[in-house]
């Protein structure tokens, strides 16, 4: 659990981290390399649904292919194949499918994929366009790792016990994974109505970089106030989009701020095998609070026990303006990561790790 932890904590951060540097889409610039730039390029393709299903096959062959292009040699001269190292004939084939997946690729991505060249595989969405369509064009596209490991060296001239090999090694992170994940919305009256939408924006924001459904990762979001209200559970939305537009129809209540009541509530109903978590999976809670719950000493109590059945739990504190403010949930005493998301409004503070 401790690693999942953590891991679960690198990939929230960069996943805010990601949201604050919009301005360059590194997806399109040349020889950009890295694990959050393969995510964010394979996040894209998926949400262009000019694809079917790739589970998970389009980022692990980045990894087995070239270490998201961390490899060296991944940009050599003369060889254009990019992160996903397409030889020049597979990228040539590309070339040659069914025209929708050109509509769409027009369309969602704004690539106009018959006028590209070899060369232009060098930025990492193109040559993950290019990985996408070739496992098309060989489809189906096997669903299990074992499966996986045999088509790429049956058709991707690769060796199945290093890919076997090499995808145990990127198992820690989390759309990997199994994942079970929380999220708590603050619905008092402290929080105003923009402000609860700006929190139902940050969570949906979130979940754009998560892969839902029944054996990834399963969403739930509870708002308190006074009352806790479980409004979304685990398994009831299967899909990123569903998930995502379902968060902003949770209403907010004007009362009290019980945060307590609402992380009891996690650990006696919605991280236990009738609210449909999974014991092997990764758990995380993600608290959106503004920071003055009504009784800190119960919260923290509960924040433990959370801990305890090894639930990593962060505190958002999206409404606070001040590191003071957000060094209240320092209970741990452990070292703890702070984020400025966008406008500096949002300080993210790990409770327990
Ligand atoms: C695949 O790689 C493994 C480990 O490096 C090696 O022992 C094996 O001989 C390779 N298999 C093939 C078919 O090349
Ligand atoms: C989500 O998946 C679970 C498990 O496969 C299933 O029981 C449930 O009905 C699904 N929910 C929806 C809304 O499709
Ligand atoms: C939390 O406590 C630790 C140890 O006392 C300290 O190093 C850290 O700066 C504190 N604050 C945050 C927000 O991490």
């Amino acid at each position: 659990m401790m690693s999942h932890g953590s891991a679960g904590l690198l990939l929230l951060l960069s996943v805010v981290s990601m949201a604050t540097s919009q301005a360059v889409d590194l997806t399109r610039l040349p020889e950009a390399k890295g694990e959050p730039v393969v995510r964010a390029t394979v996040s894209q393709i998926r949400e262009s649904c000019a694809f079917q299903n790739d589970y998970l096959y389009l980022k692990r062959l980045a990894f087995v292919s070239s270490e998201y292009g961390m490899a060296s040699g991944s940009f050599r001269p003369r060889f254009h194949g990019g992160i996903w190292q397409i030889s020049r004939e597979d990228y040539k084939l590309t070339r040659n499918m069914d025209s929708k997946f050109y509509d769409l690729i027009h369309k969602k991505l704004n690539i106009e994929w018959k006028k590209t060249k070899w060369r232009d595989l060098r930025k990492p969405l193109y040559s993950g366009i290019a990985a996408m369509l070739t496992l098309e064009r060989l489809s189906p596209i096997p669903r299990d790792a074992k499966r996986q490991a045999e088509f790429f060296e049956i058709y991707l001239s690769g060796n199945a016990t290093l890919y076997l090999d090499q995808i145990s090694r990127t198992q820690r992170s989390c759309d990997t994974k199994e994942l079970d994940m929380a999220f708590v919305l603050d619905g008092s009256g402290s929080i105003s109505a923009s402000e609860f939408e700006e929190s139902k924006k940050f969570t949906s924001l979130v979940l754009r970089n998560f892969l839902v459904g029944p054996d990834y990762t399963r969403v739930a979001v509870t708002t308190y106030s006074d009352h806790v209200f479980e409004d979304i559970r685990f398994l009831q939305y299967n899909t990123t989009d569903s998930v995502r537009k379902a968060v902003f129809t949770v209403t907010k209540e004007d009362e009290y701020t019980k945060t307590h009541l609402a992380l009891e509530s996690l650990l006696t109903s919605t991280f236990t095998a009738q609210g449909k978590s999974r014991k092997e999976a990764a758990r995380i809670a993600v608290i959106q609070t503004d920071g003055n719950s009504d009784d800190r000493s119960l919260t923290l109590k509960a924040a433990g026990r959370l801990r305890d059945a090894g639930v990593t739990v962060f505190a958002i504190a999206s409404i606070i303006q001040d590191v003071n403010t957000a060094n209240k949930y320092n209970c741990t005493g452990k070292k703890n990561i702070m984020f400025d998301v966008k406008s500096k409004t949002t300080i993210m503070v790990s409770v327990s790790q």
